[in-house]
């Protein structure tokens, strides 16, 4: 596989790209069409989770017809960098109440899912309409809580991957395909 995607700096640190940028852009085709269907007459409050998610939002939401509006959380889980520990601290709260909207919890990757099961169990408590996720990736053998994310874009083997806003040490975000980076692209 060519990798003349990669900007060459960060060539020789991917060992594989895992989903090029093309098979992304037509799977969000196919999610904003899903999501289209299930709010039909409805407006949308997309809220996107910091800073992972802000490539999938931007490009889910300009695919979507029905009405979007846009809300941003972050959070820190507490832990090594490349596992959640399941202590999650909220860093940026939503700008705006949510009780009464329809809204979508829009995510880069469900891993163990900890953060969004936290996530999820914080914004029911302020009472939307309806509150369901939609997660670009999701590790499927790595989940430790059951959580049900009603939009997945793909399911990635237990493998840890950047690009398309998911980082390593705040690096990669910017590659326009997710990849998988050879050891020592960690330091390791
Ligand atoms: P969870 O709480 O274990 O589900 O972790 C979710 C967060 O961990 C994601 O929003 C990402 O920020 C980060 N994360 C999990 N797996 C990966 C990965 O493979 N690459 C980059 N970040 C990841």
């Amino acid at each position: 596989m060519s990798f003349e995607s990669i900007p060459a700096v960060h060539r020789d640190d991917v060992a594989e790209i895992l989903i090029p940028a093309d098979r992304i852009a037509t799977r969000l085709d196919e999610m904003a069409a899903e999501i289209d269907r299930d709010y039909e007459g409805k407006e949308v409050l997309l809220i996107g989770v910091l800073k992972g998610a802000i490539f999938v939002m931007a490009d889910l939401a300009r695919r979507l017809n029905v009405p979007v509006a846009m809300d941003f959380m972050a959070c820190s889980s507490y832990g090594s960098s490349t596992t959640s520990s399941g202590t999650v601290r909220i860093m940026k709260d939503l700008d705006a109440d949510i009780d009464d909207k329809h809204v979508i919890i829009v995510e880069d990757i469900v891993d163990s899912g900890l953060t969004l099961d936290y996530l999820v169990r914080n914004l029911r408590s302020r009472h939307p309409a309806s509150l369901e996720v939609a997660s670009l990736l999701t590790k499927p053998s790595r989940r430790e809580i059951d959580l049900p994310v009603r939009y997945v874009g793909f399911e990635v083997p237990d493998v840890f991957v950047v690009g398309y806003g998911l980082d390593f040490a705040e690096r990669y975000r910017g590659l326009s395909d997710i990849v998988v980076l050879r050891p020592e692209a960690y330091g390791g």
